[in-house]
């Protein structure tokens, strides 16, 4: 779920697991909340930071690349991509906390740096923005 100025809120019906672009367990667990605004002392785990930036983390979005996941079932893996976005594999619905915005994937590219003009999607400008993280 894509929080209005907050973090991404992962749920699963089985665990998520959350690796590191070096392939290493950070964490499985069926609940956690990454960091989207950039900003966390604790990444990728938001920390409430985003509390001190004003309206920039939209939760409204569209997705030309929608896939149908029906009947699919398995894993998600997220992978924390070094200075750069989440990598997300595995059926997925993502959605905002309104409900009006909604989408499902095998495969997404999650922006965390907090400057993609497509967000919750990465369009690069973690680049552009030089992310360290
Ligand atoms: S991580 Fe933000 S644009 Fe890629």
């Amino acid at each position: 779920m894509v929080r209005p100025n907050g973090p991404l809120i992962c749920k699963g019906n089985t665990d998520i697991t959350l690796l590191n672009a070096d392939g290493e367990l950070i964490l499985k667990d069926k609940e956690f909340a990454l960091c989207r605004c950039g900003l966390s002392r604790n990444k990728p785990f938001c920390d409430g930071t985003h509390k001190t930036i004003k309206g920039e983390l939209t939760q409204s979005f569209t997705d030309k690349r929608e896939e149908d996941i029906t009947g699919l079932s398995g894993n998600l893996i997220i992978t924390v991509k070094t200075n750069a976005m989440y990598s997300v594999t595995g059926p997925v619905t993502i959605f905002s906390r309104d409900g009006v915005s909604k989408t499902t994937r095998t495969k997404a590219a999650l922006c965390r740096c907090g400057h993609s003009e497509k967000k919750p999607f990465c369009d690069a400008k973690h680049k552009q923005c030089g992310f360290v993280a």
